[in-house]
């Protein structure tokens, strides 16, 4: 299983000011945390909770129709096209980044065991969209139109334009490039894929973007290109299994979900930093913030109080960003607090060779890049705990689709935690709906003519 230690965010590293006396903690919260997981666990099967993720390690029939569907499709196409953002995309990203062979798209059909390439069309820029539309040949490309609501202007808008190319380039046939993962009954996209006949999946009930990696949202995609989807499902399922305890003192979500909430609440740690030592794990920082940010953000408590709570996430990569934000983390504010993740066994081992031996980087010779890393990686730990700046490290004995899995469904856990430790609702995005809706208001949508009006008026005025 993937471990994390917390030493150093204790008071006997990091002093009084920045750490905490975590056992003392943990005894403190030990009947809170206890049930806050009875009550996540209890609740989960209830509609309206927002909690059907904890469910994922089980959908052995999502699993069977898409391995089904990949099956059917295999050797079709050369290029998958995900079209999503936020939640629909995040998680993919994320995922194949850390699985496929680093390059994927650069590499032969062989090296990639014929497996196609994958691209995410994550953004609506003109320019990155009219580029990549340049190098693909629809024709050989299945198009993956992810959107739970069936509606978000930018999904919506990429999948127009694509539609529309596939029926210029392959007339009626089009439609056996897409495939819609969407809401079961609601949302344009559902009317559309119904009436055009689209094959589609579906985003559950209660599963929120942002929680939606192990649905049909991501084991879609990441079957199409050959990961090993029952890896996946195993890992959040033995993971959700090991969450189930409800000690503390046995269960890391709620370990880093109490530090990350104390440090913030006591300690003014408002910030939380995610900085993998591994390129390949750099899309689950990217990931982790819109989980963390998304969930946590939020105006009012479970009481309707007015709270503006949530930590700041913020995404960095080891060793590279030691070269870059590592400076402010020891000399600035001391306002965070450091995730590292670490891989004890990478899949390669890059030795560097023995020349220059009598000159200054004559010590590097013999030594391997695996060494470096996490020779960088616990220098700058200790580095920051000389400068009183606490780090939590999560170790993966591996990167592969078990422990990944692992990785991403303890963050969801420990998100939900957190949640119910800062008395707010983890699962909906008002801050998110608020902004959508003033695009649709901007853009004409029928339905939004009176914020349309409100919104040219707060314009005008500002
Ligand atoms: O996590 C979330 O809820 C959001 O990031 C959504 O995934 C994102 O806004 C896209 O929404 P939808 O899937 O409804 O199109």
């Amino acid at each position: 299983m993937i471990s994390l230690n917390y030493k150093y965010a204790d008071c006997n590293v990091v002093g009084e000011d920045n750490g905490l006396h975590i056992q003392q903690k943990f005894a403190e919260y030990k009947d809170k945390i206890a049930q806050i997981i009875t009550d996540l666990n209890n609740n989960k099967d209830k509609r309206g909770q927002g909690l059907q993720w904890m469910n994922l390690g089980y959908s052995e029939e999502t699993v069977w129709y898409v391995k089904e569907y990949a099956a059917l499709v295999e050797n079709r196409f050369e290029n998958i096209l995900v079209l999503g953002i936020g939640g629909s995309a995040l998680g993919g990203l994320a995922v194949t980044e850390a699985l496929l062979k680093p390059y994927w798209n650069f590499l032969t059909e062989e090296q990639r065991n014929n497996f196609p390439r994958i691209f995410f069309l994550d953004n609506i820029d003109p320019d990155t969209m009219f580029g990549l539309l340049n190098i693909l040949d629809l024709k050989k490309t299945l198009v993956n139109v992810i959107t739970k609501s069936g509606s978000t202007a930018e999904i919506m808008a990429q999948f127009m334009i694509i539609k529309d190319k596939l029926e210029q380039e392959l007339g009626d046939d089009y439609r056996k490039n897409i495939v819609a993962t969407t809401d079961k009954n609601i949302g344009v996209l559902r009317q559309i894929a119904e009436q055009e006949g689209y094959k589609t999946f579906v985003v559950p009930d209660d599963v929120g973007g942002r929680f939606s990696v192990f649905s049909a949202v991501g084991l879609l995609p990441f079957a199409l290109v050959g990961i090993d989807i029952d890896e996946v499902v195993r890992g959040v399922k033995d993971m959700d299994l090991a969450l189930k305890n409800t000690d503390i003192n046995e269960n890391i979500a709620a370990q880093n979900a109490l530090i990350h909430y104390l440090l913030d609440t006591e300690k003014g740690k408002n910030i939380s930093v995610m900085m993998p030592y591994s390129t390949r794990l750099r899309y689950v920082a990217d990931w982790y913030s819109q989980l963390w940010a998304e969930s946590l953000g939020k105006e009012k408590d479970l009481n309707g109080q007015t709270v503006n709570v949530g930590p700041t996430p913020v995404k960095a990569l080891g060793a590279t960003d030691q070269h870059s934000q590592i400076q402010l983390y020891n000399e600035g504010p001391n306002d965070k607090i450091i995730n590292f993740i670490r891989v004890s066994e990478f899949d390669n081992k890059l030795e560097i060779p023995k020349i220059f031996e009598y000159t200054g980087i004559g010590y590097l010779g013999g030594k391997s890049v695996n060494d470096l890393l996490n020779a960088e990686a616990d220098s700058t730990r200790v580095s920051l705990s000389d400068y009183n700046r606490p780090t939590v490290t999560i170790t993966l004995p591996k990167i592969n689709a078990y422990y990944l899995a692992q990785l991403l469904y303890m963050f969801e856990v420990q998100t939900a935690i957190a949640g119910a430790l800062y008395n707010i609702n983890a699962f909906d995005q008002p801050g998110v709906e608020q902004a959508k809706n003033y695009t649709y208001a901007l853009m004409g949508r029928f339905g939004y003519e009176e914020s349309a009006h409100i919104l040219r008026e707060k314009m005008a005025a500002g």
